[in-house]
């Protein structure tokens, strides 16, 4: 089966009401690629960014989203309000907040959860360190990631989802995983889902992020199990994001 390709951008925390509105000016400028795309603005900027990506045909997401409904949670966004800004991608458990903001399998897990209730569609992030690789310890790592997030919600609930698969060394450090490399651990987790539902494991779009550029991107989203990607610095340029569709 044919799976749609799907691009990200992670604006991570990035970007400003002018530099976000010239970008969109730049991306129209360019003819719109076939593949699916969409953009994970700061939670600010998401009602700023609904109507020009609408206009763009572009896909609007967030990067992050509380798994709690409602009420005391001081600095919290929930997934009810992503859904009244007009959200429809959040990206959960990506590596920053797993380190950065100490994330757990067992919160991200809860946060696909909220996200899955309310409606988004999350884009599940699992990675190794460069420590666990050298120890042969990536799939084990990666599989339990996803497997805590499929205890939770089960695994045809994935088919609501998107998985991105960004080994942490890769993420914005210029080194991308090789192609082969991308492959053989997107091939494991895709495994990995088929164990629990056949179906589900095929129509899984499995993107690859870690310093996916206009350069690499072809080359990456040749591998079969490698369904597009999660683009971080290089989507901060319109032209470079477009040249990365594209491909
Ligand atoms: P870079 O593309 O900057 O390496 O970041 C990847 C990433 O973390 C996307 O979520």
């Amino acid at each position: 089966m044919t799976r749609q390709r799907l691009v990200v951008a992670n604006w991570k925390m990035n970007g400003s009401l002018e530099a976000n509105a010239a970008w969109a000016e730049g991306w129209m400028r360019l003819e719109r690629p076939a593949c699916e795309a969409a953009v994970c603005a700061p939670f600010v900027y998401l009602a700023q960014m609904k109507p020009l990506l609408a206009q763009a045909g572009l896909g609007l997401g967030a990067q992050n989203v509380s798994q709690h409904a409602a009420g005391a949670y001081t600095g919290e966004v929930s997934a009810q309000m992503l859904v009244d800004a007009g959200v429809e991608w959040v990206i959960i458990g990506h590596s920053e907040r797993r380190t950065l903001f100490g994330e757990t399998n067992a919160v991200v897990a809860s946060k696909v959860k909220a996200a899955l209730a309310a409606g988004l569609k999350p884009i599940v992030c699992v990675g190794e360190t460069l420590q666990e690789r050298e120890s042969s310890q990536t799939l084990r790592v990666v599989e339990e990631q996803l497997g805590a997030v499929i205890s939770e919600v089960g695994a045809k609930a994935l088919a609501s989802c998107a998985v991105a698969y960004e080994p942490v060394w890769a993420i914005g450090t210029g080194k991308s995983a090789t192609p082969e490399i991308a492959q053989h651990v997107h091939a494991a987790l895709r495994d990995a889902v088929a164990r629990f539902d056949v179906e589900t494991a095929r129509q899984l779009r499995i993107l690859y992020g870690g310093s996916v550029k206009p350069s690499n991107a072809a080359e990456l989203f040749a591998q079969p199990d490698i369904d597009g990607g999660l683009i971080g610095g290089a989507a901060l340029k319109s032209e470079d994001f477009h040249a990365i569709c594209a491909a």
